[in-house]
């Protein structure tokens, strides 16, 4: 037997009907953004090492360990993007900066090399904006409301969102002087790796997870204690639009973030139950310096990432494959090579016309029964049969397979019906006694109307067939 292939460790095919999740999300944050004026950006996928080691900090886990490196033919080290907040960051000062201020998202992979487990991978995809050359609260309130818009939209009410400010490079300086006094006095009970961090990167000690080390943490000083004037009017501004808005949020004094570029507002969304440890589906915040470190103008910044596995997660919690699955409105069961011809034509027809029509294309042809059974695997709406009386226009003979009914017409009822508007229909079906087809053909046209639509094409193709 030839060798058979397996998918990358950390890697995963995303199957349907898992793919509809992905696409509803991709769909509704494409609706929203337009709707507060972000504009995609396509991003490449491969940048230099020296972009992220830059902006999230060579001594982040992202950068010291997780980072997907591909040396190019030239000995230059490329890497598979790890966030896109850098790349978008080095393309607005390449490409955007001259026209000033820019509202930006992006959906795409990720890849970092981390253990893989529920809600963690190594490919993962995000949904991200980033709002760059905005300095008032206002952008990071519109940010935190269009994510809870979003959120609200997918029906997950009970998201929670974690809120804090890091302050800026006036004030953070005796922020972290503090926290190094802190933790120097307790450093016995850290783990080795936050002792070196004390020297290197004091702040990313309180993202560490070693419960040892967040035992400590969970009383170290807090950043908004240390916050200068204007990192405090920018905070309570954003926290006065966000009650005004009624926005629930929690003041988290822990939430640092496991990148270094961040500056003033961070927040994490987060999900109660079903994620396991990887609970956080967004992280975001500011990032005032990094335009300038990435060799643009002083800029400020802010922008989210949302991570789509996390969040399909949720949403397979609380919609059913059945749903996600649409059948087709019509499966065509035909008996005979003649039939088979006309349905041919009947379907792509139908299809044109933008209904989601189905047939057995496969070879050789299959029994009636096996047809509908198929029809029933794919949870078609309803099967129109075609055989010998459907094609001398005898009769029109549609099955509704939710209840199994057979609904027939003769030629005549059928080119009555097939002349009628459905608004027409609909209202005129409300009066007593008025009556076009039978009463179960016209409930089963006002449930759906794709009926009417078939009906009408089908005699077309009929009329035509006799032409
Ligand atoms: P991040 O917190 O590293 O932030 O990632 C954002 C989200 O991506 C996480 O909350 C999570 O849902 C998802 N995510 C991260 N790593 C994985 C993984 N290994 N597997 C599955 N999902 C994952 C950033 O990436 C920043 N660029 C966000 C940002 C944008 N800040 C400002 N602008």
């Amino acid at each position: 037997m030839n060798k058979k292939y397996q998918v990358v460790k950390g890697f995963r095919d995303i199957f349907p009907p898992e793919s509809f999740l992905f696409w509803q999300a991709e769909k509704l944050a494409r609706e929203i953004f337009a709707r507060f004026g972000y504009a995609e950006i396509l991003l490449p996928v491969l940048e230099s090492q020296e972009l992220f080691s830059r902006s999230i900090g060579a001594d982040t886990d992202i950068v010291a360990k997780e980072m997907f490196v591909v040396p190019d033919k030239k000995g230059q080290n490329l890497v598979l993007r790890p966030e896109a907040t850098a790349s978008v960051v080095r393309a607005y000062v390449e490409g955007l900066a001259q026209k000033g201020s820019a509202k930006l998202f992006y959906y795409g992979p990720m890849f970092r090399y981390e253990r893989p487990q529920k809600g963690r991978y190594r490919q993962f995809w995000q949904i991200g904006a980033e709002a760059i050359g905005y300095a008032g609260p206002g952008v990071d309130a519109e940010l935190l409301l269009l994510l809870d818009l979003f959120f609200k939209d997918l029906g997950l009410k009970d998201i929670s969102i974690r809120l804090n400010s890091l302050g800026c490079k006036i004030c953070r300086p005796a922020y972290r002087e503090a926290l190094v006094k802190y933790l120097k006095s307790n450093e016995s009970a850290l783990c080795e790796e936050c002792k070196r961090r004390l020297e290197t990167n004091p702040l990313r000690v309180l993202d560490c997870k070693n419960e040892a080390c967040k035992a400590v943490t969970k009383n170290a000083p807090s950043p908004s204690a240390f916050l200068c004037p204007d990192c405090a009017t920018h905070f309570a501004g954003l926290r006065k639009l966000l009650d005004r808005q009624k926005l629930v949020y929690q003041l988290d004094d822990q939430l640092v973030r496991g990148l270094d570029y961040y500056t003033r507002t961070v927040f994490e969304f987060q999900a109660p139950t079903g994620l396991g440890a990887q609970n956080a589906v967004v992280g975001g915040g500011r990032y005032d310096d990094l335009v300038e470190e990435l060799g643009g103008n002083p800029t400020p910044a802010i922008g989210f990432a949302l991570g789509v596995e996390r969040l399909a997660l949720l949403l397979s919690e609380k919609i059913s494959e059945a749903e996600l699955l649409a059948g087709p409105e019509a499966f065509l069961v035909f008996s005979g090579e003649k039939a088979y011809a006309f349905a041919f034509k009947l379907l792509f027809a139908l299809r044109a016309a933008g209904l989601f029509a189905d047939m057995a294309l496969d070879e050789p042809l299959r029994s009636l029964r096996s047809q509908l059974k198929l029809a029933d695997k794919l949870k078609s709406k309803a099967a129109l049969i075609v055989g010998e009386d459907e094609l001398s226009g005898k009769i029109f003979n549609l099955k509704l397979l939710g209840s199994g009914k057979e609904l027939k017409l003769d030629h005549e009822t059928l080119q009555r019906v097939a002349k009628v508007d459905w608004e027409e229909m609909k209202s005129h079906l409300s009066q007593p006694g008025f009556v076009y087809a039978g009463k179960e053909y016209e409930q089963a046209l006002v449930q759906n109307q794709g009926l009417l639509k078939l009906l009408k094409i089908y005699l077309h193709e009929l009329e035509r067939q006799e032409e």
